[in-house]
């Protein structure tokens, strides 16, 4: 096995407890303490235009076969509500590129990420405690803009948020160009490097926090 699936095979296989202990908390909440709405965000070109097929929340693996590019990405949160408490029933749908800077839509590479094994977009639905969690990559640059995971949640009697997700040291893009939030630091996480002996990828936490309609 060669040190790709390596790494890959026991991503797949950490601990919940230990990647919660890991990660970290750029964007955590406090339960019960009232919290600020997450700031919406450009919806960008590139929304998958079909959700059928292979949607689930393991970018990672498609048709029962692992993606070997890019550098491994466990992505967590809660989706909450301005008031602190866990919301249940939530959509999160998540979008971006392979490790070549494409995304899985017509308009930019159609189905290539996914003809190199990417499933390019994820969706699933919270239970009680809110908690979402997705295998994927850490997205890359391109056309110029930094590397960055676009955000959809829907949840009964909120207002739905649509947002995007960059990492710190690489969010150079500046200014308010085509809608997008000037609110980035509060959209910015500093990704964990999982490293123990051959286990190496990265892990970040990103609350989500909704306002009622
Ligand atoms: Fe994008």
């Amino acid at each position: 096995m060669n040190i790709r699936r390596r790494l890959l095979a026991l991503v797949a296989t950490w601990p919940l407890a230990n990647l919660l202990s890991s990660v970290a908390h750029a964007q955590t909440a406090s339960s019960g303490a009232k919290l600020k709405a997450t700031p919406q965000d450009a919806l960008g070109p590139y929304y998958p235009p079909r959700w059928t097929g292979e949607v689930d929340a393991d970018l990672l693996t498609l048709g029962g076969k692992n993606y070997l590019q890019g550098v491994p990405l466990a992505l967590t949160g809660r989706v909450l509500s301005v008031d602190g408490g866990a919301l249940a029933g939530a959509t999160v749908e998540i979008w971006q590129t392979d490790a070549t800077g494409k995304y899985r839509h017509p308009d930019d590479d159609g189905e290539g990420p996914a003809q190199r094994g990417f499933q390019g977009f994820g969706r699933m639905t919270t239970q009680g405690d809110g908690q979402y969690r997705f295998r994927t990559i850490k997205p890359v640059l391109y056309s110029g803009r930094p590397p960055h995971v676009h955000f959809k949640v829907v949840a009964p009697g909120y207002r739905e948020l649509v947002t995007q997700l960059y990492f710190a040291g690489e969010n150079t893009e500046r200014g308010n160009w085509f809608g997008f939030s000037k609110e980035r630091d509060r959209l910015t996480v500093v990704p964990v490097t999982v490293n123990d002996g051959n286990r190496s990828g990265l892990s970040a936490r990103f609350d989500l926090v909704l306002e009622r309609v």
